[in-house]
């Protein structure tokens, strides 16, 4: 799912720096393990009048599609790989199979084809993808969508076919059969099959959101060696049914103190998340919202759609604390707000917005879990996603190892990252050339949505 705009690739954002990939190829399974890039939009204002924005971010790799390099962003939040492209790609071979994928916000629509596929050391020989030559609110060259194959429209529209699999599902089918060739026994390469069947994602904080070449790292099948005790972690299991990478919440703790989740749980169940690097900010209900910003002394609200966005003082926070598996996961202060320039009457001002908001203020987004936790959350945690044996088409089983999330803090020192944030906060308010603005001086009309082209 991709909320705050798709905030996807973009085809200018050119300058990164791609470091070779290290591939430690001792046995099976294959590993692989490359850099991850941030790249930065420059429109969508929350702010009228904003001439910039600092922090709108997404997470985007290289993706070899046919001959061509695209530059897509990475989406735990959906399962389909497409790309953009108003000719398509030789050694591409399309279907007759149109399909309109949607989001909260836009859509990509296009045909089903077949193409070859490299990510990074994986060779995927004919991988199933949509190649769109028409998108709606979403820009950049395209999604690889790091979901199940369960969610896969593109796997959906082909009536399930089992050559028209998820990328990963092909890649890890591809570990299997290298675990197969030097396995002695069946259930020895169904055992290391399902356990090399998972990716971690680290996904890194450029000071206040300013650009920087490199965002991050996604393995696939290994761990970044720095995060490695994340193989420890407790695992949390997806929610039963659950689409994706949805996961119970433990609890949510505002400068220490227990917010209510139960009263965010469907009757007797758990509230959940959707842990979604595609969505750059985050989802939460807006009582939740109100009660991260509303401490803030001189935090000020505005009404936003049906809901309300939090303007706050650029030096303020509020300590938030997520809990998983019984675990705390703190969020850095520097995920807590955007600063955005904002003009009015032709002087440039800092402002900033808080950005876990509430999905009634986001318009167009329908029936959605009401935790969404993108890369605000997402950038304080590395990540562990586990596909379990849930992942090869036709082999969903009902025994086995079912999907899991595991989790390490990166901000697990609240009192290291408060210096932090004052420290860097200080700098990025130095460096714009801004004065700054009490949230009292501005006015609400300027505040509207991020996906609204009026
Ligand atoms: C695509 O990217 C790969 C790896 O970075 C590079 O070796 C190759 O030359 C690129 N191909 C094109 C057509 O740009
Ligand atoms: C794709 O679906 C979206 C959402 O239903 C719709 O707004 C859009 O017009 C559709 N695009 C096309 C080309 O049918
Ligand atoms: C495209 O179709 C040709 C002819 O059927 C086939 O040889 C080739 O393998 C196909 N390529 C892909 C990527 O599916
Ligand atoms: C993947 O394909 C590229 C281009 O065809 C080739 O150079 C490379 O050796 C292949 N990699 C693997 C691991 O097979
Ligand atoms: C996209 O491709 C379809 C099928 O080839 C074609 O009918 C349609 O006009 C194209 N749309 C755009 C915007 O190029
Ligand atoms: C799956 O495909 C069928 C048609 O084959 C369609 O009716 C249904 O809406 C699709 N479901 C999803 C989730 O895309
Ligand atoms: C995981 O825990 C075991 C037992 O405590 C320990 O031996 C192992 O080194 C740990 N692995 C990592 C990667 O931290
Ligand atoms: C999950 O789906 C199965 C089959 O559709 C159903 O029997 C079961 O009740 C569902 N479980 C939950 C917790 O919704
Ligand atoms: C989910 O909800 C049940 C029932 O309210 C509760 O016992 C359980 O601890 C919750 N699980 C989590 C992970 O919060
Ligand atoms: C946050 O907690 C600290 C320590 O308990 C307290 O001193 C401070 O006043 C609290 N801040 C707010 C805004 O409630
Ligand atoms: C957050 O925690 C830091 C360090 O523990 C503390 O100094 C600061 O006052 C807290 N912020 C709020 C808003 O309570
Ligand atoms: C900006 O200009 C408007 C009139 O255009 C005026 O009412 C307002 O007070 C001015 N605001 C500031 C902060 O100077």
């Amino acid at each position: 799912m991709r909320i705050f705009a798709v905030l996807s690739a973009f085809a200018g954002v050119a300058s990164a720096i791609r470091l070779p990939p290290q591939i430690r190829s001792t046995g099976s399974p294959h590993v692989v393990n490359f850099e991850v890039r941030r790249a930065l939009r420059s429109n969508n204002p929350l702010l009228n009048g904003s001439i910039a924005n600092l922090g709108f971010q997404s997470y985007v790799t290289n993706v070899r599609v046919g001959v061509r390099n695209f530059t897509l962003s990475l989406d735990t939040g959906s399962s389909d790989l497409w790309v953009y492209t108003s000719k398509s790609p030789s050694v591409v071979n399309l279907t007759d199979l149109s399909l309109n994928l949607t989001n909260g916000i836009g859509s990509a629509v296009g045909v089903v084809a077949y193409a070859p596929v490299a990510i990074d050391a994986y060779n995927i020989t004919n991988q199933a993808i949509l190649i769109a030559n028409q998108t709606e609110e979403i820009d950049g060259q395209g999604v690889l969508g790091l979901g199940f194959d369960s969610n896969s429209s593109i796997y959906n529209a082909t009536g399930n076919s089992s050559g028209a699999v998820t990328p990963l599902s092909n890649i890890f089918a591809l570990n299997a059969s290298a675990a197969n060739a030097s396995a002695s026994n069946a259930s020895a390469s169904n055992a290391s099959r399902t356990s090399s069947n998972f990716i971690g994602l680290d996904l890194t904080r450029a000071p206040d959101g300013r650009n920087s070449s490199i965002g991050g790292t996604f393995t696939i099948s290994s761990y970044l060696s720095n995060f490695s005790a994340v193989a420890n972690a407790t695992r949390i299991p997806i929610m039963p049914n659950a689409t994706g990478w949805q996961i119970p919440v433990g609890g949510v703790f505002v400068n220490g103190t227990a917010y209510n989740v139960s009263q965010d749980a469907p009757d007797g169940g758990n509230a959940t998340a959707l842990i979604d690097s595609g969505t750059s900010y985050a989802v939460v209900p807006q009582t939740l919202s109100n009660l991260i910003y509303q401490i803030i002394p001189g935090a000020k609200a505005c009404p936003l759609g049906d809901g309300q966005v939090w303007l706050v003082p650029c030096l303020g926070t509020s300590n938030v604390t997520f809990e998983f598996g019984g675990e705390q996961f703190p969020v850095h202060p520097l995920d807590m707000t955007n600063v955005q320039i904002y003009t009015q009457n032709s002087t440039r001002y800092a402002a900033c917005i808080g950005v876990f908001t509430s999905p009634a203020s986001v318009p167009t987004l329908g029936e959605l879990p009401i935790y969404i936790l993108g890369d605000s959350f997402m950038r304080n945690v590395y990540t562990s996603f586990n596909f379990g044996n849930n992942t090869l088409a036709g082999n969903f089983s009902s025994s086995g190892t079912g999907p899991s999330v595991q989790f390490l803090s990166k901000s697990n020192d609240t009192n290291a990252i408060y210096t932090e944030f004052l420290t860097q906060r200080n700098q990025t308010l130095s460096s714009l050339n801004a004065s700054t603005i009490d949230p009292n001086s501005i006015d609400c009309q300027s505040v509207e949505p991020l996906f609204n082209d009026a």
